[in-house]
């Protein structure tokens, strides 16, 4: 593991999108060639003992964690996206966020039964986006074998939609 403090380099900005949240913004980080690559890197031997067939990431801010992540495991990626979005035919779940709601879709095919896959994103909050993104995966047959995040909000108790998979945090507030 690398001996950076990645909470130097995310920025935390008061009151975005809404008044009271403290929003933890990430590009600070990953303009830093090297910062973003240890992350990653953190982030790849934190969870490479879990064989990991495949992951799982939904967008935006997702794909920023785990395609980097995947091809530094040498497997492959799974988009989750914004419903609408996905040209080929889907499955589609709809979730609440920290602040709103939406709805997520994958592609049928994204997962073949039995896959062990492993669901990654930048943040972990109250944990909607991520049971979300674990309910798509089961419905296509994968087995969620692990989460791993960027950044966890502890306040936030998002873990707890977690129970029984194995969850990796680089960076908890
Ligand atoms: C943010 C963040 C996580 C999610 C965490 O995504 O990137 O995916 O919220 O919150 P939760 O644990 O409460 O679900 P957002 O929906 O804002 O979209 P983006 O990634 O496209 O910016
Ligand atoms: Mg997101």
């Amino acid at each position: 593991m690398s001996d950076i403090n990645f909470k130097d380099y995310i920025r935390v900005i008061p009151d975005f999108p809404q008044p009271g949240i403290r929003f933890k913004d990430i590009t600070t980080l990953l303009k830093d060639g090297a910062v973003y690559r240890a992350a990653i890197e953190d982030m790849r031997k934190a969870i490479e003992h879990l064989q990991i067939d495949i992951i799982a990431g939904p967008e935006a801010r997702g794909f920023v964690i785990g395609a980097p992540l995947a091809t530094a495991l040498g497997v492959g990626f799974a988009p989750i996206r914004k419903s609408g979005k996905l040209p080929g035919e889907t499955i589609q779940a709809s979730y609440d966020l920290e602040y709103g709601n939406d709805s997520l879709a994958m592609h049928k095919d994204a997962i073949s039964p039995g896959q062990r896959v492993l669901i990654a994103d930048d943040l972990l909050a109250t944990g909607g986006t991520i049971a979300t993104s674990m309910n798509l995966v089961r419905q296509l047959g994968g087995e969620v074998v692990g989460a791993a995040f960027l950044i966890e909000l502890s306040y936030l108790t998002g873990r707890e939609k977690l129970e029984g998979v194995e969850v990796f945090s680089l960076v908890t507030y």
